[in-house]
């Protein structure tokens, strides 16, 4: 079922938060509805099915290009079918004016977001403001960003600038948004901090503190990537050196301060890129797609399970299908 991301966040806020997974083909939507309905491999038993969470599916204006955007409706569509159990939210990450339109248009997403951030901030409110407008007419709920991230966003490369918690309360009040992003220190990639950095949980509180009782906030930028995951792409011929991100446990610390939404994409890269290094490593006469797709599938489903748990979200599909009956 789909539903908006305000449905979710009404049951997430202070307790959890719901994760944000992008996706981009095939294996991973089919990877991310198992995962998320704890049919992992550690957990395939249908006799005695894992726990399930709500989960919010992303779609970068990249996704949208890469193959055809009519193809992940297609496929998130199949999905419904296949997996009637699952709720969710289908959401476009990081959108321009023109695309947040084409999407309020389509009738399929049900939640959108504005990025208007590297805009002054009169101007990133009268954007959003247009686009809460013709989302709004449409029962569709839109996120907007407040704040620089490091890294780069889609084409923007941006220099961090952390979130104002009075202009946050400025922003949500003038420009009707549904959810807010906020810059806490996160950055997009697998190249986070250099050092020591982590987020700034004293920006946060006063971020909470400012905004309306209640008002849902996004953290982007938050994949951990997993030592781990660096360390088998690493050994399986990857080059990637200082690789760092988000630790896990502070996912909750910062739900419990009002953070509803977790972006995730890196990391299911990460996963990506070690199963089919490995994999062709491993089994080097191996040329059929196959073989390393379904190992994808059952990896990524697993790290989608293990990654509810750290937001809490794990167990609580039911909660969530019981308060929209009501
Ligand atoms: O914030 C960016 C997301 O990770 C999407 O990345 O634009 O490469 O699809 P992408
Ligand atoms: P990561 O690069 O940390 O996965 O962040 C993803 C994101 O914020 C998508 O909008
Ligand atoms: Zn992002």
């Amino acid at each position: 079922m789909i539903v908006t991301t305000t449905e979710l966040f009404k049951q997430a806020y202070g307790n959890y938060a719901v994760g944000a997974y992008n996706i981009n083909n095939l294996e991973q939507t089919i990877g991310l509805f198992r995962g998320n309905l704890g049919k992992s491999k550690s957990n395939a038993d249908p006799e005695n099915p894992g726990k399930a969470a709500p989960f919010i599916i992303q779609i970068s204006r990249g996704a949208r290009d890469y193959s055809d955007k009519r193809f992940l409706e297609a496929m998130i569509r199949t999905a419904q079918d296949v997996f009637p159990e699952a709720i969710f939210a289908v959401h476009l990450d990081h959108g321009t004016e023109e695309v947040c339109y084409d999407c309020i248009e389509s009738g399929f997403y049900s939640s959108v977001m504005i990025d208007a951030s590297h805009h002054e901030f009169e101007e990133n409110i009268a954007i959003t403001r247009r686009v809460v407008d013709r989302a709004h007419e449409k029962g569709i709920v839109v996120e907007a960003e407040l704040g620089q991230l490091g890294g780069v966003e889609e084409d923007v490369v941006g220099s961090v600038k952390l979130t104002d918690p009075a202009q946050a309360a400025e922003f949500i009040e003038r420009s009707g948004c549904d959810s807010l992003a906020v810059a806490i220190g996160t950055s997009h990639g697998a190249f986070k901090f250099s050092g020591k950095q982590g987020l700034h949980f004293d920006c946060l509180e006063e971020i909470q503190k400012a905004v309306p009782a209640g008002f849902p906030l996004v953290m982007h930028g938050s994949s951990s990537v997993p030592k781990e995951w660096v360390e088998r792409i690493n050994n399986a011929g990857g080059a990637m050196k200082d690789a760092s991100g988000v630790n896990e446990d502070e996912y909750i610390r910062a739900a419990k301060l009002g953070v509803c939404k977790i972006n995730i994409d890196t990391d299911g890269r990460l996963v990506w890129c070690a199963t089919h290094r490995e994999f062709f490593r491993d089994h080097p006469a191996e040329f059929d797609l196959r073989p390393p797709g379904k190992q994808f599938m059952a990896n990524y489903a697993d790290y989608i399970q293990h990654k509810n748990s750290k937001l809490g979200s794990l167990g609580e599909l039911e909660n969530v299908r019981k308060a929209l009956q009501k």
